[in-house]
């Protein structure tokens, strides 16, 4: 069969392969790094940074469900600084792309560390507004467009790399916000986080999660995933990163031809530490089998009936 170029560009950012790992499913990268060289990634979503370090929410934080998990982590993390100081040096070692993911209780805290990472040296910035566990800096800013964008903003000014806007799908619709953020002057938008979700032990009748609910993941919601992503690719000109749900490299293709430009994998991680590889070379071969020179000839794909 011949071989597929897989390299692609990313808002501004070149990057070897379309996959990524999404923050929150792969920690800083220690942990992959003892199964494989985690330089053979398009990109590595950092988990998500605070201005300070954060505990994250009390336990249990995890629970299974249904082809998915349900989380309430709680932005768990050592803090910007700690970050720089102590796990940037480490990733830069690899050659991927570097994605700091950042919440913050104000614009202004966006804003201060979109300027740390940039200066750092990270390649691009993920503005998390769309954390569903946490009362200050997540779904606050992203379900209401005019915050989203307000948010953007700051970002943008004081960020020297790239700045994608990751959305949430617990809103009427996402084309709107993603609409709000490109306006502000977003350079990618990445979809989706999390669908808030709850499960009960029946027996103690109490709510599984110490929250009460959390962020459903995994297989369940790739569906909503893939049609979310088809519509805000349909409603933007700015490059989305496709995520949720994705496992192999079938799911890739779907959300690529609903128009990602790049996918990220996520739960999948928690499964199989070589599941974003698999998903590659799995991306690889049916790009390969549809006779495709590149692998971005799949994004937008998608043939009307
Ligand atoms: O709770 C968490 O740490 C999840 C973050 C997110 O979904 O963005």
């Amino acid at each position: 069969m011949p071989k597929v170029d897989m390299r692609m560009h990313f808002a501004g950012v070149s990057m070897k392969n379309p996959i990524v790992v999404a923050s929150g499913t792969y920690g800083f990268g220690r942990e992959f790094g003892e199964f494989y060289n985690i330089g053979q990634l398009g990109g590595i979503c950092c988990k998500g940074l605070t201005f300070t370090p954060r505990e994250g929410n009390p336990p249990p934080r995890v629970a299974e469900t249904p082809m998915g998990i349900l989380n309430s982590v709680g932005l768990q993390n050592p803090g910007v600084d700690a970050f720089i100081a102590n796990e940037l040096p480490e990733l830069r070692k690899h050659d991927s792309c570097i994605i700091a993911n950042i919440s913050g209780n104000t614009p202004e805290e966006y804003a201060i560390m979109s300027k740390k990472l940039s200066d750092a040296g990270v390649d691009m910035i993920e503005v998390n507004v769309s954390c569903p566990n946490v009362k200050c800096g997540g779904l606050q800013y992203g379900v209401v467009p005019e915050l989203a964008a307000e948010v953007t903003e700051a970002v943008k000014k004081s960020a020297s790399v790239p700045v994608m806007v990751k959305l949430s799908p617990n809103v009427t619709d996402i084309t709107v916000i993603a609409k709000a953020v490109e306006s502000a002057g977003a350079d990618a938008v990445s979809l989706i986080n999390t669908v808030r979700g709850m499960r009960i032990d029946v027996k103690t009748r109490r709510p599984v999660l110490r929250m009460n609910t959390g962020g459903l993941s995994g297989p369940a919601v790739l569906p909503i995933a893939v049609r979310m992503v088809w519509e805000v690719s349909n409603a933007v000109q700015i490059p989305v990163l496709g995520m949720g749900g994705i496992s192999s490299g079938e799911d890739a293709a779907q959300m690529m031809l609903a128009g990602a430009s790049a996918v990220a994998v996520g739960t999948a991680n928690f499964v199989n530490p070589f599941a974003a590889l698999q998903v590659r070379d799995e991306l690889e071969a049916i790009a390969a089998a549809q006779n495709l020179s590149s692998v971005t000839e799949l994004t937008g794909g998608i043939c009307p009936w």
